[in-house]
């Protein structure tokens, strides 16, 4: 078994030599590298044991008893108080299945289709022409209206959610890399559960929340976290998701137009932008005894950390890979909402704030002008940090 700090680099020497500044960049090259030798490795710069092969991630993120979210080391649950996120079992459905009826496809479709056509027309109108910043200018505002619509809590303003997104971001950062939370952050996120809670409680209009708060399956605190949670997957991935898509269109040769003539294309697009560039780049578990994974057997209480990334650019099911292609056929096999117990349950909304955002622009030109724009960067979370066009 390999269980010292130093038998493990010396068998895993590609692992041993990952810096955090390679995966920030352009990780493609080192995850091949990982994937082709050591598809599961120890990674020193990270603490954590990486999976880069689509197989044997399927195997991780599918199997809650051998590898769970349940570790009083996940800082998000430290943060926002236990939730699905940061559950596993009988008690992890508890959380999440109250909330699975408002997120299924026809659902969506008939409460979000018309908003996010109108919401996507209202952030683009007057500014017809541009220069448009469509991360900051449409697809982070986006995010925001959509989650707080969707939780019915239409009394909080954008501006507020945003200033709580930040203080638990800056929290869960905080703790990650300092092992504490700056006492500013803590309490701004006490002020937006209290003010989550009151609008629960006190607040008018449609509210899921409350729905569920009556039917008893959630307790308000309960509730609380679960409304944080939700903002908080909900707002970063679904920006960076709806940035991805609008950087690979406008940067790959005949793309835009092929989306902007062809509704399905444009659906494929949607899925390949997922694959090619998870706005969530990786998930993390923790063994729960020791097991195997691969041919490499793990000890029991490791951070084992799954890049989605690297999974959806696996040769074995992907070929050409690293070329994002409009009309790849098996788009769709991408892992980036994860398969198992955790499947991200925003998925359709997701997909459509993505798709009425594309549509919004696709109506509008079909000769964009480019102005400014970077490549998607970052560890976790990638997006690209600016991207702006005029038409
Ligand atoms: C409307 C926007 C979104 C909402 C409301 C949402 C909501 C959620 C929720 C509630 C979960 C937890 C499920 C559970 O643990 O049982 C989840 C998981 C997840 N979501 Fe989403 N999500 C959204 C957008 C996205 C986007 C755009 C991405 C990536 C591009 C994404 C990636 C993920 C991933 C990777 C997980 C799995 C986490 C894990 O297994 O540890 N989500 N999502």
């Amino acid at each position: 078994m390999t269980t010292t700090p130093d038998a493990r680099t010396e068998r895993f020497p590609i692992g041993a030599a990952v810096t955090v500044a390679d995966l920030e960049g352009d990780p493609r090259p080192v995850l091949a590298e990982l994937r082709r030798h050591e598809p599961v490795s120890w990674l020193p710069a990270l603490d954590a044991w990486w999976v880069t092969r689509r197989d044997l991630a399927l195997e991780a993120m599918r199997d809650a008893e051998r590898f769970t979210v349940d570790d009083p080391r996940f800082t998000t649950a430290r943060v926002l108080g236990p939730s699905m996120l940061s559950l596993d079992g009988p008690e992890h459905r508890r959380h999440r299945e109250p909330f699975a009826p408002g997120f299924r496809p026809g659902v969506v479709r008939e409460r979000f289709d018309d908003f996010l056509t109108h919401e996507v027309d209202r952030l683009l109108s007057g500014r017809d022409g541009g220069p448009v910043e469509l991360r900051t200018g449409l697809a982070g505002p986006l995010a925001v209206a959509s989650i707080t619509r969707f939780l019915g809590l239409t009394d909080i303003g954008h501006d507020e959610v945003l200033d709580w997104y930040h203080a638990i971001t800056k929290a869960i950062t905080g703790l990650t890399v300092d092992d504490a939370i700056d006492p500013a952050d803590a309490a701004a996120v006490e002020v937006a559960r209290a003010r989550v809670r009151r609008a629960i409680e006190e607040g008018t209009g449609e509210n899921l929340m409350r729905e569920i708060g009556r039917s008893g399956s959630l307790r308000v605190d309960e509730l609380g976290s679960a409304a944080l949670v939700l903002m908080f997957g909900a707002i970063e991935t679904a920006e960076g998701m709806t940035t991805n898509l609008l950087w690979h269109l406008l940067t790959t040769p005949d793309a835009w137009r092929d989306a902007a003539t062809d509704p399905d294309r444009l659906t494929n697009a949607i899925e390949e932008s997922l694959r090619v560039e998870p706005a969530a780049s990786l998930v993390d578990r923790y063994t729960t005894s020791a097991t195997r994974l691969g041919d490499v057997d793990l000890p029991a209480g490791e951070l084992v950390t799954i890049s989605l990334l690297a999974a959806n650019h696996d040769p074995a099911t992907f070929t050409d890979p690293d070329t994002f292609d409009i009309d790849r056929e098996n788009a769709r096999q991408h892992l980036t909402f994860v398969q198992g117990p955790h499947a991200c349950l925003g998925l359709h909304l997701a997909r459509a704030e993505a798709r009425a955002a594309a549509r919004g622009l696709l109506t509008r030109t079909l000769d964009p002008v480019l102005e400014t724009h970077t490549p998607p960067t970052g560890l976790i979370f990638r997006k690209p940090e600016r991207l702006t066009v005029r038409w």
